[in-house]
C-alpha cells in the first residue's frame, strides 16, 4: 500500500508543478519579472529580440491605457536559446525556463497558420497556461491578419493573467436581441458594421446581404459582421482591439449582457488591489537571459549518521546513478562533501564523455563520521560554483542537523536551485528548519507542501513514503530518476524522506 500511494503522490505533485509556474507579480502598479522564451527552433535573429522588445513597449502603454492608467509592464526577461550565439549581453537565466514562460515564440503548428493564442482550458477568472506567438507575427508579417501586435498582446494578457474571455463568438456569431433586431455577437454594441455574406469562388469574390433563416430566426451560415473601419467606439479589447478606436476592456456600464458571450470582465485581484497612477509609467526594462550548460555541485553527506542503516552506500549509489545515466553531456558538474566542515573534492569539470564521469566517480565518500552541518557543505557549492545564476545543488544528506536556519536566507537570496534529498526518518527537523515551515508535522503516508515565499516563489514539496517491504535500491532509483528529470531552472527544491 505505502508504494502505491508513493507512487500516486508523486504524479499528482509532478502534475500541481507544472500548472501556475508563472514568475509574474505585481508590484504597485507595474508587472515584473514576465518570461518571453523564444522555442530553440527559431533560428538565430537578433532583430527578432528588437520586435518583441517593440511589442511590448507599445502594449504596456496601451494596457496602461485601457485599465484607466491602472497597470503597465515593468521588466521583462527575454530567454534566448542554446543554439544561438554567445553575446556578452545575454546573462544566465536563475529561474526562468521556456517551459514556464509566460509567453513562446515558437514556429506555428502548421505552416502559415500564425494566429496568435492563449491556451487557457481554465474557468473564467483563472490564469491560463501561456501566450502562444509565431515569430512571423512579431516580425509584423501578419499584421494585416490579426492586426497590430502591441495591442494584440494586451488582448491575450487579459486572457493569461485574468482568465477572460473572447467577446466574439465563432459558434454564435449572431444572436436575437430584446428590440427583435439581429445582432453581431460583441461588446460593446456601439461598435457599428455591417452584416454581409463575403464568397470567394475559383477567382471572384462576392459580397452579398445576409438572409435570415426563418427556423433559426437569424441569419444564414456564411454571415459575417464587418466592423466599421472608421468609428469612435472604444471598447472592447476582448473583442476586437485591432480597431483604431477600441482602447477600453467591456466593463460594468458598457457590457452587453445580452450577447452570448463567455466575456466577464470580472474583478481580478488586480483590480481590486491597485490604485490609478498619477504619472505616466516608465518604458519596459528588458533582461536577455540565454539557456547555456547547467552547472551543478554535488553536496554529498558523509557524517557520522551515514553510516546507519546502510545510508552511505545508498546514497553513493544515488549519486552513481545520476553520474553515470542522468547528467547531460556539456553539463558542469563538481563535488562537495561534508561533515562537520565541507570540503571541495572536484572541481567542476565539463562532462564530455565517460572518462569525466569516472573520474566524478572516484570522488565519492568511502567512509562516514564527524559531525553533520549541511550549510557548510551550501557554502562550499556556493564557492565552487560562484553562486552563478540557475547552478544548480544537488544535496544528499540524512538531514540530521539542527543548524540550518543559519543558511536559509542565503539560500533564498541566491540564484541557485537546491535539490534537496533526505535520506531517513530523522530529517524531518532538518527540511522543516531549510524549508521554514513551522509546525507542520509529516503525516505517515504522503503529503506534499507548496510554500510561497515572497518574491521568488520556492515550491517545497516533501514526500514520505514508506517502503519497508519493498526493494529499496529499485525505488531509491526510480525516485531519483523522476527528480532528476526536473527540468532544468524550475526552481524547485526537492525534499524527498526515505523511511527505511
Ligand atoms: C524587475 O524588478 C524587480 C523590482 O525592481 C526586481 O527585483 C527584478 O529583479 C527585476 N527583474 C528583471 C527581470 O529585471
Ligand atoms: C436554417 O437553420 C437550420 C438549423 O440550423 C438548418 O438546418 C437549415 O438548413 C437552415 N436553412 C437554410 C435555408 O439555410
Ligand atoms: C464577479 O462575478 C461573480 C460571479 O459571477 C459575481 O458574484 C461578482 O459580483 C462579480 N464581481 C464584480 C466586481 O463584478
Ligand atoms: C555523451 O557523449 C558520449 C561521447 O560523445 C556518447 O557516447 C554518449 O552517449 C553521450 N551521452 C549522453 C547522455 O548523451
Amino acid at each position: 500500500m505505502g508504494l502505491f500511494r508513493g507512487f500516486v503522490s508523486l504524479l499528482v505533485l509532478f502534475l500541481i508543478e507544472r500548472s501556475n509556474m508563472s514568475l509574474v507579480r505585481l508590484n504597485d502598479n507595474g508587472y515584473e519579472d514576465l518570461v518571453i522564451a523564444i522555442d530553440p527552433g527559431v533560428p538565430e535573429d537578433g532583430q527578432l529580440i528588437e520586435q518583441i522588445k517593440d511589442m511590448v513597449t507599445t502594449a504596456s502603454t496601451y494596457l496602461f491605457e485601457a485599465t484607466e492608467k491602472r497597470f503597465f509592464f515593468k521588466n521583462v526577461s527575454i530567454l534566448i536559446p542554446k543554439n544561438w550565439k554567445e553575446n556578452l549581453n545575454y546573462k544566465r537565466p536563475k529561474h526562468e525556463s521556456y517551459e514556464y514562460a509566460d509567453v513562446r515564440i515558437a514556429a506555428p503548428a502548421l505552416p502559415g497558420r500564425d494566429e496568435p493564442y492563449t491556451r487557457q482550458f481554465t474557468d473564467c477568472g483563472e490564469k491560463a497556461e501561456y501566450i502562444h506567438f509565431t515569430p512571423d507575427y512579431v516580425r509584423g508579417k501578419k499584421q494585416n491578419e490579426y492586426g497590430p501586435s502591441g495591442r494584440l498582446f494586451v488582448h491575450e494578457w487579459a486572457h493569461l493573467r485574468w482568465g477572460v474571455f473572447d467577446e466574439y463568438n465563432e459558434d454564435q456569431p449572431f444572436y436575437s436581441a430584446k428590440s427583435k433586431k439581429i445582432e453581431a455577437t460583441r461588446c460593446s454594441t456601439g461598435i457599428s458594421g455591417i452584416n454581409r455574406v463575403y464568397k470567394c469562388q475559383a477567382d471572384s469574390c462576392v459580397i452579398r446581404s445576409c438572409r435570415t433563416n426563418s427556423t433559426t430566426k437569424l441569419y444564414e451560415k456564411d454571415c459575417q459582421f464587418f466592423p466599421d473601419k472608421v468609428q469612435a467606439e472604444k471598447a472592447s479589447i476582448m473583442f476586437m482591439q485591432s480597431i483604431d478606436s477600441v482602447f477600453e476592456f467591456c466593463n460594468a456600464e458598457n457590457h452587453n449582457h445580452e450577447a452570448p458571450s463567455l466575456q466577464n470582465i470580472n474583478s481580478s485581484e488586480d483590480f481590486t488591489n491597485t490604485t490609478p497612477m498619477a504619472a505616466p509609467p516608465p518604458p519596459p526594462v528588458f533582461s536577455l537571459l540565454r539557456i547555456s550548460e547547467r552547472i551543478l555541485c554535488l553536496v554529498l553527506d558523509k557524517s557520522g549518521s551515514m553510516s546507519s542503516f546502510n545510508r552511505l552506500n545508498r546514497m553513493n549509489q544515488a549519486a552513481q546513478y545520476f553520474l553515470l545515466q542522468t547528467v547531460e553531456n556539456g553539463s558542469w558538474v563538481g563535488m562537495v562533501h561534508f561533515d562537520s566542515v565541507a570540503t571541495i573534492k572536484s572541481e567542476l569539470i565539463q562532462i564530455k564523455s565517460d572518462s569525466e564521469r569516472n573520474k566524478l566517480l572516484e570522488s565519492l565518500p568511502t567512509q562516514a563520521y564527524g559531525g553533520t552541518s549541511i550549510c557548510s557543505g551550501i557554502e562550499a557549492a556556493f564557492q565552487l560554483t560562484s553562486q552563478m545564476d540557475g547552478s544548480e545543488i544537488v544535496l544528499l544528506t540524512d538531514g540530521e542537523d539542527v543548524t540550518t536556519g543559519r543558511c536559509i536566507d542565503t539560500v533564498k537570496q541566491s540564484g541557485v536551485i537546491i535539490h534537496f534529498i533526505a535520506l531517513g526518518p530523522s530529517a524531518d527537523e532538518g527540511v522543516i528548519q531549510m524549508s521554514n515551515i513551522k509546525g507542520e508535522t509529516l503525516s505517515i503516508y504522503s503529503r506534499y507542501l507548496i510554500y510561497f515565499h515572497g518574491h521568488c516563489k520556492i515550491y517545497l514539496h516533501s514526500i514520505v513514503v514508506h517502503f519497508w517491504t519493498y526493494p529499496h535500491s529499485l525505488l531509491f532509483t526510480y525516485f531519483l530518476s523522476v527528480i532528476f528529470s526536473i527540468p532544468q531552472y524550475s526552481f524547485s527544491l526537492v525534499f524527498l524522506i526515505f523511511y527505511f
